[in-house]
């Protein structure tokens, strides 16, 4: 089959990583025809004639067969995202804060125009763990997801508890590897994660949360006193992501800094990596771990959605449940 030809909307960390990926490799069934980019001014690393500053013009290319659209900013990934799937197409993106946002929307959008949106890199950079929970979905009942899914803030812990560094060279060290966003907050006070986490009750629950339903703690105020307190007791401080089914079949999410002893798979999980436990009824436990942040990791990621697109993958929202109920912030009936 002909390589899918792909408009690249946006050129940072994550949209350099799918390029060079692509670059790389020839035969992956994908080749980047078109780059759009939004300030003319900066310095990068591939001639001015390359790029267009014009995102819109890409998405009513027809010479494109999908779109991957890997900028910063929330808002305006969600402008060009929902119009390309009002026309239909074929989107990839890795921005958890615009999919946690407007999931809802985004599904509808794909029922009534037939586009298709995959989020593989949103979350968890490298690990497929949205496909792996779309697996499950509906099969068996899932008793926990729980996860470390923000490289930057395990990063700045790894750190803090090697060589009991202080917080803001740590976090200055994540920033020059490529791992922290921009606004550095998002990380460290776990709004991140807290969108990976939203992300993941859809696919592992059917549920459609808000973001700002789910409670997040940071790390801002853990020290590494903290941290040498847990080593004490064979433990280590991790932001853990958790979705918990409760036996009355509530769901409570939340994303909270933990004690992590080192009977837990998570333990292990250090630096900028990513760790996921799924418990599930019948397959009992199961453990994804890998690298959660940098270009060429999530870029491969983007290109594990190319493939699937290829073979005309799509998420399993059919199985979506119905609106739900709310008990408390919390705690959450569900529909499965
Ligand atoms: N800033 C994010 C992280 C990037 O540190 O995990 C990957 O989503």
């Amino acid at each position: 089959a002909a390589p899918l030809r792909v408009g690249l909307i946006g050129f940072g960390c994550v949209g350099q990583g799918v390029y060079d990926i692509l670059r790389r490799q020839p035969n992956a069934g994908a080749e980047v025809r078109r780059i759009a980019v939004k300030n003319p001014d900066k310095v990068r690393s591939l001639p001015a004639e390359s790029f267009t500053y014009h995102a819109d013009e890409l998405l009513a290319d027809p010479d494109l067969d999908v779109l991957v659209e890997v900028i910063d900013d929330a808002a305006e990934a969600f402008r060009l995202v929902s119009t390309a799937l009002r026309h239909g197409r074929r989107v990839v993106t890795a921005n958890k804060a615009m999919v946690a946002e407007h999931l809802a929307e985004l599904v509808a959008l794909q029922q009534t125009h037939g586009g298709t949106l995959l989020y593989e890199a949103a979350v968890c950079g490298s690990i497929p763990v949205i496909r792996t929970l779309d697996a499950y979905f509906g099969q068996e009942p899932l008793r926990s997801v729980s996860g470390i899914v923000n490289g930057s803030s395990n990063y700045v812990l790894t750190r803090m508890g090697l060589d009991g560094a202080d917080y803001a060279p740590a976090l200055a060290e994540a920033q020059a590897k490529g791992f922290a966003e921009t606004d550095p907050t998002l990380d460290m006070a776990a709004f991140d994660p807290r969108a990976k986490a939203v992300i993941l009750a859809a696919h592992a629950y059917g549920v459609l949360l808000s973001p700002a339903q789910v409670l997040n703690l940071g790390i801002e105020n853990i020290s590494a006193t903290d941290i040498a307190y847990a080593g004490l007791a064979d433990q280590k401080v991790k932001v853990v992501a958790g979705l918990y089914l409760l036996p009355d079949g509530q769901l409570t999410v939340l994303v909270t800094p933990q004690f992590v002893s080192s009977d837990s798979p998570l333990y292990a999980v250090d630096e900028e990596f990513n760790g996921v436990v799924i418990e599930a009824e019948f397959a009992g436990s199961q453990f994804l771990r890998g690298r959660g942040a940098g270009g060429h990791p999530t870029g491969s990621a983007v290109l594990a959605d190319l493939a699937a697109l290829r073979g005309d993958f799509r998420y399993a929202y059919a199985k979506l449940g119905a609106p739900l109920s709310y008990t408390t912030d919390l705690e959450l009936k569900i529909y499965l």
